[in-house]
């Protein structure tokens, strides 16, 4: 059994002190603690306030994006020795607003994918189709795409760490979410691809999220799929009430389809 595993995207928002109240509320709302993962992902600079504050918990810190180099010449980056300084264990990476707004390619992606892990970081995989490519009935064709240029070089033995965000572009922040059933067909498509490279045993280790517009409303039905091990969550993140009740959906979705 894979242990469902629930990510916090804040995206640009929250300050350092908003951050923090966010893990006291969630401290209390998540008592006692479900079998779930939990990370967060604040901006960089809440990173280090909210490493402090959660201290003592079983919450996780991630980032949202990171450099591929170390350090040297480039403004305005941070890097992976950088992340696990400030407390991190996890960062997403190849998020599609990263790839739509700020030009990320695919080669980029598996850049900054090997660096993570080179640093002992945990990457959040992010992949998945705009609305043109499922209706010209690409969706496959570009997952298999992304997951084989982030994935080149990633050995089996790495990945049990990864983690993978299915998040079909037209299902985030626009209140429109996949439904069970296309984001169970995507998740089993991406499963079947890394069996193929990467062995059974290596594929059924990784966790499979899904993002786009997940809320307390949806996140059962769509975490009671079979290959649905998670969520990756914006919007409805950034309250700790809406949150908590997803990591709660998570917890009852998997409790009942445990054998
Ligand atoms: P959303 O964002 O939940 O607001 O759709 C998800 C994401 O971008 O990871």
């Amino acid at each position: 059994m894979r242990t469902p595993v629930i990510a916090a995207n804040w995206k640009l928002n929250k300050t350092i002190a908003e951050s923090v109240e966010f893990v006291q509320q969630l401290r209390g709302a998540l008592n006692p603690w479900p079998n779930v993962d939990v990370v967060l992902c604040p901006p960089f600079t809440a990173l280090a306030s909210v490493a402090s504050a959660l201290q003592g918990t079983p919450i996780g810190l991630g980032a949202q994006d990171m450099f591929w180099e170390a350090q040297g010449a480039f403004t305005g980056e941070i890097s992976g020795p950088m992340l696990v300084d400030a407390g991190c264990r996890s960062v997403i990476v190849g998020h599609s607003e990263r790839r739509t707004v700020f030009g990320e390619t695919d080669e980029m992606v598996h850049r900054k994918l090997l660096a993570a892990l080179t640093h002992g970081l945990t990457p959040i995989l992010c992949i998945g189709e705009t609305l043109a490519e499922r209706e010209a009935d690409q969706t496959v064709a570009v997952l298999a795409r992304q997951l084989s240029a982030a994935l080149g070089g990633c050995e089996s033995r790495d990945c049990p760490r990864l983690i993978v965000a299915y998040e079909p572009v037209w299902a985030i922040g626009t209140g429109r979410n996949a439904t069970p059933e296309q984001a169970q067909q995507a998740h089993r498509f991406i499963r079947e691809w890394l069996t193929k490279g990467r062995g059974a045993e290596a594929a059924e280790s990784i966790r499979i999220q899904y993002g786009g517009s997940v809320n307390g409303a949806n996140a059962a039905e769509l975490l009671r799929q079979a290959d649905v091990d998670g969520a990756l969550v914006g919007g409805a993140s950034l309250k700790a009430e809406a949150f908590s009740a997803i990591v709660k959906s998570a917890a009852a979705a998997k409790a009942v389809h445990s054998p």
